[in-house]
């Protein structure tokens, strides 16, 4: 077993340093000089689809809201996301003639798969992002994009999320090519992004380095706020769930304009507070959010390209002027963290309690 670790201490740690490989293998004959390309979706098939339901549990989920994002920004089509547990019972309305996408590592978790037979059932074209072919929500899926993650072991799910966004990311991009929506200084902006994702996900030894060194410092306290606005919203969730799974702390992932609706009602030195500041996103907003909480002495740890001096601690990522390469810069800065702590407080992060990688009960 250590063998296939390949000198990494856990599965998980190796799964995260594989990203930029994985990324490569989804880019394959995908990334043409003018144009995104995907050959599982003909552009008729899509260009009728007048909505898009995205549906998921877990770690996928926060790729469904993710990719909500920038399904309406890059293909201007409706969207909506819905956690398959609840989805199923609620005698959802849908569009009949949306499109309802599952994302799915495992193509086997129990919801998920309900959900799509259900979006079947009332005649939706159904479209499935999955990493394991010939699955359960595979065999029921009209079309599959398949993920190209290769096996995920540890329960925590890394490069398959990183998989799920950066194919929502294409598929975004290939719909508003399909739907003509994209401007040409837009859709070039978009393919040199795409270009460079693979650099941005590879670790840097820097920043392991310091992600190691700092997460002494946050052993204990009463809870850990992520927050964030915008994309950087379902990455402090994603952010916080890592951390929840395998540390067993608590964590909350929190859009950071709600801060005063009421998380700030917890705030105060024993609560550290992970803020995703990206340059290119609303970057004054998410400031004016943290010096609030700072102002109820909240512990500050800010991911930015910035100064900031009112953090405790920063992580210094490097800047970018897409969104898309902040995402990814800063996955990787928290899913490390999330593993520091953990492996700091003695916890098997490939293994950890009371989870399983794929729940095909309800
Ligand atoms: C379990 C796993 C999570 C995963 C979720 C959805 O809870 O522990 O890591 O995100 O199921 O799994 P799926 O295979 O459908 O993506």
């Amino acid at each position: 077993l250590a063998a296939r670790k390949e000198g990494y201490r856990y599965f998980m740690e190796k799964e995260i340093y594989e990203q930029p490989r994985v990324l490569a293998d989804i880019l394959t004959g995908r990334l043409g000089e003018q144009a995104v390309r995907l050959d599982e979706l003909e552009a008729d098939w899509l260009r009728p689809i007048s909505s898009v339901t995205l549906c998921a549990c877990g770690t996928s989920y926060h790729a469904a809201l993710t990719g909500s994002y920038l399904l309406e920004r890059l293909a201007r089509v409706p969207a909506r996301v819905e956690i398959a547990s609840e989805f199923r019972y609620r005698e959802p309305v849908l569009d009949p003639n949306g499109l309802f996408v599952v994302i799915s590592q495992s193509g086997e978790t129990a919801d998920t798969l309900e959900a799509i037979k259900l979006a079947k059932a009332q005649g939706l074209a159904t479209l499935a992002l999955c990493n394991v072919d010939n699955s359960s929500i595979v065999r029921e899926a009209e079309r599959t994009l398949l993920l190209r993650a290769g096996i995920e072991k540890g329960v925590a799910s890394t490069k398959a999320f990183s998989a799920q966004v950066l194919t929502l990311w294409l598929l975004a991009l290939y719909w508003g090519q399909a739907r003509a929506v994209l401007s040409g200084e837009r859709h070039a902006r978009e393919l040199t992004a795409l270009r460079a994702v693979l650099n941005v996900m590879q670790v840097q030894p820097r920043v392991h380095e310091r992600l190691h060194r700092l997460s002494k410092r946050y052993l204990h306290g009463h809870g850990f706020f992520f927050i964030g606005r915008d994309l950087f919203y379902p990455l402090a969730l994603e952010g916080a769930l890592k951390l929840k799974e395998i540390s067993y702390l608590h964590a909350e992932g929190d859009p950071a304009g709600e801060m005063k609706h009421d998380p700030i009602a917890l705030a105060d030195a024993e609560l550290f507070t992970i803020a995703l500041m990206a340059r290119s996103t609303f970057y004054e907003k998410v400031k004016s959010n943290v010096e609030e909480l700072s102002a109820r002495d909240a512990t500050l740890i800010a991911i930015t390209t910035e100064d900031f001096e009112l953090a405790d601690d920063i992580i210094q990522i490097r800047p970018y002027d897409h969104p898309m390469l902040e995402f990814f810069e800063m996955l990787v800065v928290v899913q490390l963290l999330a593993m520091e702590i953990a492996i700091r407080l003695g916890n098997d992060v490939d293994m950890p309690r009371n989870l399983a990688k794929s729940v095909t009960v309800e």
